[in-house]
Formats: C-alpha cells, structure tokens, sequence
C-alpha cells in the first residue's frame, strides 16, 4: 500500500493533523455538502449492527467533530459512556461544542489520542467506532491492532470508510464526482487546496471490501464480515475480539 499524504512534505500523522486543524471549521458543512446527507444515512446504519451487541462503554476514534458518537446517542444506542479521540484538537474543539450544545457531554467525552498509541489500558471497551477515519491512520496495521487490544473479549468493532465502487454507473459516476467537482468545489469553501485531492487519492491507495477484511483478520479480529453501501462507496467492516 503506497502512503498517500495531504501536503507531502513531513510524516503522514503530522499531515493530516494539520490538514483536519485547518479544515476544521468548515468540515461538517463540507462533509453533509458534498454526500447530499448520506453520510448520516450511513452513520446510522453502522449504529444499527453496533446495537446488536448493546455495548455500553464506547470508544469512537477518529471521532473529528463527534458526528458518529452523536448520531449514536440521537439514534438511541443507550451506552452509559462513550468516549470520542483524535488527533486533531481543531475537529475535538468543533466536537466538544456541539455536544454542550445539546446537553449530552455527561455521557460523551472528547480527549486527543493516536489510534496508534490510544491512551487506554487493554480490555477497556465493549466496541469502538471508526468512522472515516481508519484510511488516514499512518499506520493501519498498527492502528487496528491497538484498538483491538483495548476491546474486551466478545467486543466489537465497527469500520465506516470509503471503498472503491466496481458496479457501472456507479464506479464512473463517483470516480468524476469524487475526482473534479469535490476537489474543486473543496478547494474553494475550505480554503486548503490538498484536503479534498488527498480525499480521492487516499481511498484510492487504501485496501478495500476483502483486502481490508483481510488486514482485520492478520491483527487477530475474528468473525469478521463487511457491509456494502450504496453500490460499494461506502463499506461497514466488523470484527470481533
Ligand atoms: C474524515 S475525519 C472523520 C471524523 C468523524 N469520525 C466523522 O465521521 O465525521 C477523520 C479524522 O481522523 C483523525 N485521525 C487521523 N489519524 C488519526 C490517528 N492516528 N489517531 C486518531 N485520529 C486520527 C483526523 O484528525 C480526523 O479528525
């Protein structure tokens, strides 16, 4: 797997850290923007198998802006705790404000933390959530092998990212869509002229449906599955401990 990163100028982690620090401001508008609100669509059907096991302590990583740790307590995941981490304090700062904003921070906390190195003993949580977030690890091998280790036994994680789409007319439809108008329209709005050509680029270079299937299983995740969205944009990946 080549590595892919925003600026191509330091290491991958400080890239990308510094490109979600800039964008950070205008992600959440982009993000709703750019996939007309399916994204949430998508959010929410990830929640659904995450409610199959009734986890109650969560680790969302990669949180950003907490979109995912929200939309699983709106969709009523009823977990005691739920706590978000990431690397970039811009997206956290984003992130902690909206949830005063709806008077939920008792159940979900925000705190800066690398996937690679997560700040917790093994054995911590029932499931963690990663939502758009495992293709920009540095790492990916490390990655899901360390949030493997602070799964319990009979924990669950759950795996939202892009994947590449085979079906006509979907494949030639997304790859126009992801390739000119997002960057271009991307470039314009936040203002950073790498983040939305890293966007395309990066799951272009990034295992995906049974490569990234395969990388779960070579960490030690067992029964591990994959749900394909909207013609394969989008896949669930999940895996057991
Ligand atoms: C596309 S955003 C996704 C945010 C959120 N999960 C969502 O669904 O909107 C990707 C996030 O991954 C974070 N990230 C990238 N590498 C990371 C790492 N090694 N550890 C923790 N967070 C990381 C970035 O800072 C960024 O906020």
């Amino acid at each position: 797997m080549s590595t892919v990163k925003p600026y191509n100028q330091t290491g991958k982690k400080e890239e990308v850290e510094q490109m979600f620090d800039q964008i950070a401001h205008s992600y959440d508008f982009l993000n709703h923007f750019f996939s007309l609100g399916i994204d949430i669509i998508w959010r929410k059907r990830a929640i659904k198998e995450l409610k199959k096991y009734a986890p109650k302590k969560v680790l969302d990583v990669a949180t950003g802006t907490a979109d995912f740790a929200i939309q699983s307590v709106k969709s009523n995941l009823q977990a005691d705790e739920i706590i978000g981490v990431d690397i970039s304090e811009g997206m956290l700062e984003v992130g902690r404000k909206k949830i005063k904003e709806k008077g939920i921070d008792h159940i979900i906390q925000l705190r800066r933390g690398d996937s690679e190195q997560l700040p917790f003993e093994e054995k911590t949580f029932d499931a963690y959530t990663v939502a758009f977030g495992v293709r920009n690890f540095e790492n990916l091998e490390l990655g899901m092998s360390d949030m493997l280790r602070v799964l319990k036994t009979g924990g669950v994680g759950v795996v939202l990212e892009f994947s590449k789409p085979t079906v006509f007319p979907i494949k030639q439809l997304f790859r126009f869509y992801f390739r000119f108008i997002m960057p271009t329209v991307g470039k314009w709005i936040s203002k950073d002229s790498r983040a939305y050509t890293y966007l395309p680029e990066s799951v272009d270079a990034f295992p995906s449906g049974n490569a990234f299937l395969e990388v779960m299983k070579k960490v030690g995740y067992s029964n591990t599955r994959m749900i394909r969205l909207a013609g394969g944009i989008a896949t669930i990946y999940i895996g057991e401990k």
